[in-house]
């Protein structure tokens, strides 16, 4: 681990030589004086990391830690956890966590895609798997309905609407793009359970996120949505409407006899 740090930290210092060593030429080419040309040129990647520690340090060191080695009972340590994961709870808006009991949800991203590139770079570089590509055309629909069936339906639904088990809300996968549907099943999110190599190959996640992708756009055979749950449930539903409905009228009807009852004679007392 420290030789892997070490040798890390040797080549980011070459790079960073290299890259000087590049701005330096160029400015001596251009004829500048003091201030290398940066704004122009695309970042590089020393830079990058280097804004993506200075966020860390101001939105998670907090739970993280100063060098994001953990803190107990705040937040895990993300060396290794690589950029697949940061890219996942940053995209997915599940980090900055409000607070270190709750549960991370999906939400509006925290932060902007240069400032998530940034961050992802730097918890990329403490060590840790690289971005998952995933290719849908290379996934079979009917491999994926039964890997996603046997491996995902127990939790999110056949359907991937998504439900509740206990501790958890398990969400939709309806706002999940294909990447980080590769991203949660390598991670493992919260209670979901991790599935590496040996479980789930990649071809068997370019299957997986194609069978999630053709949830998307189910054909609908009319009716309301209820959520899709199915005739039986829609037909109950419509009894029930129906039984309401009825027992509504038979009540109506029952009280107008109760309120005006038929008596001719104090019909004709109270006239007068
Ligand atoms: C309030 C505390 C808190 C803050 C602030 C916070 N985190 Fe977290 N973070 C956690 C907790 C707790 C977990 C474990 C969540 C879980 O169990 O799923 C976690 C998990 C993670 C993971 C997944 C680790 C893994 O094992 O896969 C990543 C990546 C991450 N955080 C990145 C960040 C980044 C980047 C920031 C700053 C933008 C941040 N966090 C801010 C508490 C926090
Ligand atoms: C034990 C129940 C469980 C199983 C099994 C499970 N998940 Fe999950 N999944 C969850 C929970 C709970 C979350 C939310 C995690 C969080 O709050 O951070 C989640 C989150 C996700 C997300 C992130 C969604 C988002 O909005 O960002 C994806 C994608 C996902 N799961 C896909 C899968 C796939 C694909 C499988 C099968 C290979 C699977 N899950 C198996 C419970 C489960």
């Amino acid at each position: 681990m420290r030789r892997a740090l070490l040798a890390l930290a040797a080549s980011t210092c070459s790079g960073l030589a290299l890259v000087q060593l590049g701005s330096a030429n160029s400015t001596q080419a251009s004829g500048a004086g003091t201030a290398p040309p940066r704004s122009a040129a695309p970042a590089p990647a020393s830079s990058s990391l280097a804004r993506g520690r200075g966020l860390f340090v101001s939105s998670c060191s907090a739970c993280h830690g100063i060098s994001a080695g953990g803190i107990a009972g705040r937040g895990p340590s993300l060396v290794g956890v690589g950029a697949l994961a940061a890219d996942s709870y940053l995209q997915t808006g599940r980090m900055p966590l409000p607070s270190p009991r709750a549960q991370p949800v999906r939400t509006r991203p925290a932060f902007g895609p240069a400032q998530i590139d940034d961050l992802v770079a730097y918890v990329g570089s403490l060590g840790g798997p690289p971005i998952p590509t995933v290719s849908l055309a290379a996934g079979s629909l009917q491999r994926g309905q039964s890997l996603f069936a046997l491996d995902c339906a127990g939790c999110h639904t056949i359907q991937a609407q998504g439900g509740i088990v206990t501790g958890a809300v398990v969400p939709s996968l309806e706002p999940a793009t294909p990447r980080q549907i590769a991203e949660a099943i390598r991670i493992g999110p919260y209670v979901m359970p991790r599935f590496g190599e040996g479980e789930l190959s990649r071809s068997d996640i370019d299957s997986i996120a194609r069978f999630v992708q053709s949830t998307k756009s189910p054909q609908n055979s009319g009716g309301w949505g209820l959520g899709r749950i199915g005739p039986i449930p829609e037909g109950m539903v419509a009894w029930l409407l129906a039984a309401a409905a009825l027992l509504l009228i038979a009540r109506l009807l029952g009280e107008r006899t109760d309120d005006a009852p038929p008596s001719p004679e104090r019909e004709g007392s109270d006239t007068a």
